[in-house]
């Protein structure tokens, strides 16, 4: 009986060690190479054609564009457009998912046509952003499953 005991409280102790174990190979962060720079490449080209008007060519948008006392505000895209790139922003999506970056844009990018990239054409954007970022590349691609990018963590 002791025996037994003993025997059942090892294996909850080893299925506890696999648990973790399987956990911690299932989140990763983007700072470990999610994306590649032939993907981010392709993210850059859509980027420019889609989102480069409102979000500026780094990515640091609108609001980082000083106002011109005396000039006109009317100006190409949209004033409102928060920067994409930079310490605000990183602050602002860290420790969420890549998959609530991802569901955001996707829902919501650009404004006016939500939704009318295909889901590989916004994970290719998504690379280019973690890009403009500074988060390095990898050797394997952002793929659009949901899952897949559940399991990335944004921050360290
Ligand atoms: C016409 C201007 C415009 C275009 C084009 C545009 N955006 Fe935006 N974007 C905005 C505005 C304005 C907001 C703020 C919306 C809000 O807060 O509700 C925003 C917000 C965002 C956000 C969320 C930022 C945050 O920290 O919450 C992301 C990410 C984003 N845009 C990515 C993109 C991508 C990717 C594209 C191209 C596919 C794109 N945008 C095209 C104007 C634009």
């Amino acid at each position: 009986m002791r025996l037994n005991g003993v025997m059942a409280a090892a294996m909850i102790v080893a299925a506890a060690a696999v648990n973790i174990e399987v956990g911690a190979a299932a989140q990763r962060s983007a700072y470990d190479g999610v994306y590649t720079v032939e993907q981010a490449k392709r993210g850059r080209g859509l980027y420019e054609k889609r989102c480069v008007l409102c979000h500026l060519d780094r990515g640091q948008g609108h609001e980082a564009v000083p106002e011109i006392v005396g000039q006109s505000l009317e100006r190409e895209g949209d004033a409102e457009a928060p920067a994409i790139a930079g310490d605000a922003f990183q602050i602002k999506w860290n420790s969420r998912r890549a998959w609530d970056l991802f569901s955001t844009m996707t829902n919501t990018m650009p404004v006016g046509s939500p939704r009318s990239l295909s889901p590989q054409e916004y994970a290719d954007v998504l690379a280019y952003i973690f890009e403009l970022n500074t988060l390095s590349a990898g050797a394997h691609e952002l793929t659009p499953e949901r899952a897949a990018l559940e399991s990335i963590t944004i921050g360290r």
